[in-house]
């Protein structure tokens, strides 16, 4: 009743911001993102045990908060509930290969992959094997690891249907047509933030004005993207990932109280980058970002050199780091405990 499975964290490019249903994590627009290569991973091991009276959470070697440990007993109330044992509880020993919290998206990693461990481990192969079923899940933890389990690029469809079941992700593209495609990352700060994107999306949806505006752009920038990943055309989706990740911010500004993820150096980053594009007059570059204020750079492999050389300039920045674009969940060999 041991299972282990790693996941990789995804950045959108098509932010999920809002749920119509909070309870199932049903969002209120389609996502796109990209799956990050192998240094964004989260690798976790869950047994369940007649011998456990509740679940225990080893994070990144350490004791969880009070709260994490309930999120994620909460996740394991749907597979428990699924797999008809509703009495079964579970050692979980997770571990991330980059700072948790900070905007890098580990709850999107950690949660495919918990997903995926824990379905294989309580026996529901109709999960562990079949990646629509278990994106569907995932997203019962934490809305973006839907988009996790696929590698390349994914599209997490927001469905109509009031029961969720037509709400999973889908894969755009495969990772080997995006060898070229890299993901600079600056860290600005890799302290925990201050809100949490669920409590944050509530706020900005049952707050913000400017909210369904955002809704009607998303949907002409989602046939933007969707063309784009179709053709491997990078250059025709830049200035639509800069303007999505724009909107989003926005709107978490216009919400009540105000949601402010970015930071100074942030915006620095954000004027770096239109100078570099304004320099080779075409967008070779793209920022986005999550909620945090770390920039996620997309590029080519070509402007790479070019994008690290203009972050150079940048004063307070703490890391570098380049991702490529890597794969879905899948089941290593070996255990963690
Ligand atoms: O990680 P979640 O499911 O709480 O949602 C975070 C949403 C953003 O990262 C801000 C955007 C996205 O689509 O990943």
């Amino acid at each position: 009743m041991k299972a282990t499975a790693i996941a990789n964290a995804n950045i959108a490019i098509i932010k999920y911001w809002g749920r119509r249903d909070e309870a199932l994590r049903i969002p209120t627009n389609n996502s796109i993102s990209f799956t990050m290569d192998d240094q964004l991973q989260s690798v976790t091991t869950v047994e369940f045990s007649e011998k456990l009276r509740h679940d225990t959470l080893q994070l990144n070697g350490r004791q969880p908060k009070p709260k994490q440990l309930a999120r994620v007993s909460h996740f394991l109330d749907f597979v428990r509930t699924k797999a008809k044992k509703k009495k079964l509880f579970a050692k979980i020993v997770s571990k991330n290969s980059f700072p948790t919290a900070a905007g890098l998206a580990s709850s999107a990693s950690g949660f495919a992959a918990l997903a995926a461990a824990s379905t294989l481990a309580i026996g529901l192969r109709s999960f562990s094997e079949n990646k629509k079923n278990l994106s569907m899940l995932a997203r019962l933890g934490s809305g973006s690891a839907s988009r996790s389990v696929f590698g390349g690029a994914a599209e997490w469809r927001a469905g109509v249907k009031k029961d969720g079941s037509d709400c999973y992700s889908v894969q755009l593209s495969a990772p080997e047509k995006w060898k070229d495609l890299r993901n600079v990352i600056a860290i600005t700060n890799s302290k925990e933030k201050r809100i949490s994107s669920t409590d944050a999306m509530t706020r900005t949806v049952r707050t913000s004005e400017m909210f369904k505006c955002r809704l009607e752009s998303v949907e002409r920038r989602l046939r933007i993207v969707r063309k784009a990943i179709y053709d491997r055309d990078f250059e025709s989706m830049a200035k639509t990932i800069m303007q999505e990740s724009d909107s989003m911010h926005a709107v978490m500004l216009d919400s009540w109280p105000p949601i402010a993820y970015l930071n100074g150096i942030s915006l620095e980053i954000i004027h770096k980058v239109i100078e570099i594009n304004d320099s080779y007059g075409r967008p070779v570059a793209a920022y986005t970002f999550d909620a945090g204020p770390n920039a996620h750079i997309y590029t080519t492999k070509k402007y790479e050199r070019a994008v690290r050389k203009a972050l150079d300039d940048v004063d307070g920045i703490e890391r570098v780091m380049v991702c490529g674009i890597g794969d879905g969940v899948r089941y290593p060999k070996k255990d963690l405990f």
